[in-house]
């Protein structure tokens, strides 16, 4: 390679980051040892759905730079959703104090600095945490997603497929993770056992294995995560009233107990998001950007079916408008159909310790374009809150590589106070709409106030008093399984319950069409997967078609719509 003077390098990373629309801008370059803050570093707005990658050793300055972007869409009217694992993001609603050496570092890069607050929501899932509730249906979870917080096999996956279909198919409302158990143990009970012949595939052996496992999930404290009202999507979408995006933080304070469940639940985020939105072509900015910090939780142990989806919705929610980053130590986290699809890359220092090291940072390296760097030397030697860019120009060409100083945030590097976080979700709008769970009627009290009519008693099944049965069986169930004495509360009386039946039911019908009503792709799914016995996804997959595309997509989760 020809040595290029210094002057030649600034011009070409002059050149190659002059841009036409709004930008998200990321720092300086670093050229030959030294800051040019005449050669800013940039990532065009109109290419974030284009998805991107920010990874780097622990420490290097990653949550930074995805905190330091997610200041700017806010300020360009961009909403963004981030995932806050360690709850060093809620800094975001509370403005900085510069220091000396902060002012140094922003004159240096030449960025224009002053502390600032932005409008953020705080979420919790199930409510654990401090922030807004988020809950999903069961029904709309799905059996793919489900599947994998339960730790199924192939075989259990599509039997539990078929559970939904029969569930579906008799308007037994899956709403919570009683409403499951419950379909199953009526499945698995003598009164269930034509309806679990005529739906073949479904062994009674394996809807008891899956009907352990729900149980498990109860006992661990799970059911909070599911029910009503849930969630709704749309609502990561809100601009403040001064037009600026809002962020919306997700705590995640108890992530290191339940990994499974949280990297789940941010996919059915997505996968409902992408359902719900329109196709929007290309645009000046995106609807969304999406954070997923600690990515690689996403993908460990992650099933086939479970990559496809993900694979897929990454690939098709750009053209919805949404971009996703994903942030992790390192691009061997992510798999490589995902990887290939994610065009804006800020790498931070990889150390290179051991011949694991050496080999990642060498593959790291195999993925950036050519370029002035020695990048095997500067990816080692970068400093905190510096990273290797190579961004997605708005011709979709890849900008030049250029070792950037970023920029620093505006607001607070680290958590927000207790109280300041208590008073926003005190004050949120989303408050009154989520605070509470409800407890609707649903397959649980259809099935238990049916078992209670069968045995002879009177009650109604609204009243719930059958509950009794159901619920004795499940404490039997968990007591088998865990070898001591159930965590299940007893039954409560009858009269307690503060269950909404009349308002419900109507939604909730519209919600799905029954099968003989013309068929929907999930009800079609239920039933050739009964004829074939099961296999679902292989069938989908194999007809490789529209049909196979609605059958995969009505069976990962979110098959049709509660809501709005
Ligand atoms: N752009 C920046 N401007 C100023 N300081 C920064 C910047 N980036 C990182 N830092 C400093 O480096 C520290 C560590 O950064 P950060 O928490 O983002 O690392 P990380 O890569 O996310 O680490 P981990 O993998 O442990 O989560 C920050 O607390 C901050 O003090
Ligand atoms: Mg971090």
């Amino acid at each position: 390679m020809a040595i290029k003077s210094t002057a030649d390098k600034v011009a070409t990373i002059q050149k190659g980051y002059t841009l036409e629309g709004p930008t998200i801008e990321l720092g300086a370059a670093i050229i030959d040892g030294e800051v040019h803050k005449d050669a800013p570093v940039r990532l065009p707005l109109s290419m974030m759905n284009r998805h991107g990658l920010v990874a780097g050793a622990t420490g290097t300055g990653k949550t930074v730079t995805l905190h330091m972007m997610a200041e700017q869409l806010s300020a360009a009217g961009v909403p963004v959703f981030l995932a806050d694992i360690k709850g060093d993001l809620s800094g975001l609603a509370t403005a900085a104090t510069g220091s000396e050496k902060l002012m140094v570092r922003t004159a240096g890069i030449g960025q224009p600095w002053s502390g600032k607050t932005f409008p953020v929501e705080f979420l919790a899932l199930g409510g654990d945490g401090n922030g807004i509730p988020v809950r999903a249906t069961i029904t709309s979870f799905g059996p793919i997603l489900l599947s994998r917080i339960m730790e199924l096999n192939d075989t259990q996956e599509s039997s539990l497929q078929l559970v939904f279909h029969f569930a579906d198919k008799n308007n037994l409302e899956l709403i919570d993770l009683k409403d499951l158990r419950a379909v199953i143990q009526f499945l698995t009970s003598a009164e269930g056992k034509d309806e679990l012949e005529q739906l073949g595939g479904l062994s009674k052996a394996t809807a008891g294995v899956i009907l352990r496992e729900l149980i498990t999930l109860e006992a661990q404290g799970m059911e909070k995560f599911f029910g009503e009202p849930e969630f709704d999507t749309a609502e990561l979408m809100r601009t403040a009233p001064d037009g600026r995006g809002v962020i919306t933080c997700l705590e995640l304070p108890t992530l290191q107990t339940k990994p499974m469940l949280f990297s789940t639940f941010l996919m059915w985020l997505l996968a409902d998001l992408f359902e719900d939105l329109p196709e929007a072509g290309d645009l000046d900015k995106p609807k969304l950007v999406f954070f997923l910090d600690e990515a690689h939780l996403l993908f460990n142990d992650a099933s086939k079916a479970f990559l496809d989806a993900i694979t897929t919705t990454v690939r098709l929610i750009r053209s919805k408008g949404v971009g996703i980053f994903f942030v992790t130590q390192t691009p061997k986290d992510v798999p490589a159909e995902v990887l290939g699809q994610l065009a804006n890359r800020v790498q931070h220092a990889l150390r290179a310790y051991t011949p694991e090291d050496a080999k990642a940072l060498k593959a790291t390296v195999s993925t950036f374009p050519m370029s002035d760097y020695d990048l095997e030397e500067t990816l080692t030697s970068a400093g905190i809150g510096e990273a290797v860019i190579t961004v997605m120009n708005e011709k979709g060409a890849p900008t030049p590589v250029a070792l950037t100083r970023l920029r620093a945030p505006e607001s607070v590097m680290g958590p927000s106070a207790d109280a300041l976080i208590s008073s926003t979700v005190a004050g949120s709008a989303l408050l009154p709409k989520y605070g509470a769970a409800v407890d609707n009627v649903s397959a649980y009290e259809k099935i238990s106030g049916k078992a209670a009519a069968d045995s002879g008693a009177a009650e109604s099944p609204a009243q719930g008093t059958g509950t009794s049965s159901v619920d004795a069986e499940a404490r039997r169930i968990e007591e088998d399984i865990l070898g001591r004495p159930s965590s299940r509360p007893a039954p409560a009386p009858a009269s307690q319950e503060t269950r909404q039946e009349p308002q419900r039911q109507a939604p909730r019908q519209s919600q799905r069409q029954p099968a003989d009503d013309g068929g929907t792709p999930g009800d079609l799914a239920g039933a050739l997967g009964g004829a074939l016995g099961g296999g679902l996804k292989s069938m989908a997959r194999s007809l490789g078609t529209q049909l196979g595309r609605e059958l995969l997509r009505g069976v990962f989760g979110t098959a049709s719509k509660r809501r709005r």
